[in-house]
């Protein structure tokens, strides 16, 4: 299969060193990792939006290189770790595995969550900075799967999402920014909508609940959040 090179998380980030973890998943600024208040901000965000707690046991999918679970382990009982580029997974396994408390696997977001044979364990699931690269089909999979087997879940954080409403400020006189905004493969995947978020999240059992990384996040200007919750009856 082609894939484009600016959202390619399979062969792009063995182009980088190591243990660049955030240049990997492209969480950079004019090319360099973003400073660390950032991923502080990110971690808060997270922890605050799952309420995520010492009973919790979290499924962090398309988790990258697991540089992010990492900080995110101490804050729960247990993490699980997936992600479909074999790479990354091979960087989480050697850099941030700590079994059974913080283990990774490789695998598709939807192949995972219809077929994990204990999806009963977890409690909490986060998925950041990756939603916007599932294919429509992909996601609907996923979240579908998610509310009806993972029934102890109650909380799904969807973490910086592309919002389409501010797609126009963001791009400003760039050309042709509009054919990428429903492409999976495009840099930032697809845009959505926080009208489009809500209407996806109702069709597959959850509702969702919105807001804004305050201003001194870098990405806050184009970017939201959504936390899930399940949709009454
Ligand atoms: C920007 S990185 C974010 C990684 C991590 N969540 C973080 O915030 O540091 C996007 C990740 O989504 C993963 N991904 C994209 N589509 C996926 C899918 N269908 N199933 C599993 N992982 C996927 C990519 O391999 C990549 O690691």
């Amino acid at each position: 299969m082609t894939r484009s090179t600016t959202s390619d998380y399979h062969e792009y980030p063995k182009t980088l060193p190591p243990d660049d973890f955030w240049g990997q998943v492209r969480r950079t600024v004019n090319g360099r990792p973003v400073p660390s208040e950032q991923i502080d901000l990110i971690v808060a965000a997270v922890r605050d939006g799952l309420g995520l707690d010492a009973d919790d046991d979290l499924l962090d999918v398309a988790c990258g290189n697991g540089a992010l679970t990492n900080l995110l382990a101490p804050a729960c009982r247990s993490v699980v770790g997936v992600d479909h580029s074999d790479y990354l997974v091979d960087v989480a396994h050697r850099n941030f595995e700590d079994p059974p408390r913080v283990t990774f696997a490789l695998g598709d977001a939807a192949d995972h969550a219809e077929h994990e044979p204990e999806p009963e364990r977890f409690t909490k699931v986060l998925c950041y900075g990756s939603f916007s690269f599932f294919p429509e089909g992909t996601a609907r999979r996923w979240l579908t799967a998610l509310a009806r087997r993972f029934t102890q879940v109650d909380r799904v954080l969807l973490g910086n999402l592309p919002d389409r409403d501010r797609a126009p400020t963001f791009y400003g006189d760039r050309p042709g920014w509009q054919a990428e905004l429903g492409d999976p493969d495009a840099p930032i995947g697809i845009w959505r909508s926080a009208d489009e978020v809500q209407d996806l999240a109702a069709a597959c059992g959850w509702r969702a609940r919105l807001s804004v990384m305050p201003p001194r996040y870098y990405a806050s200007h184009y970017r939201f959040d959504a936390v899930l919750e399940r949709a009454a009856g």
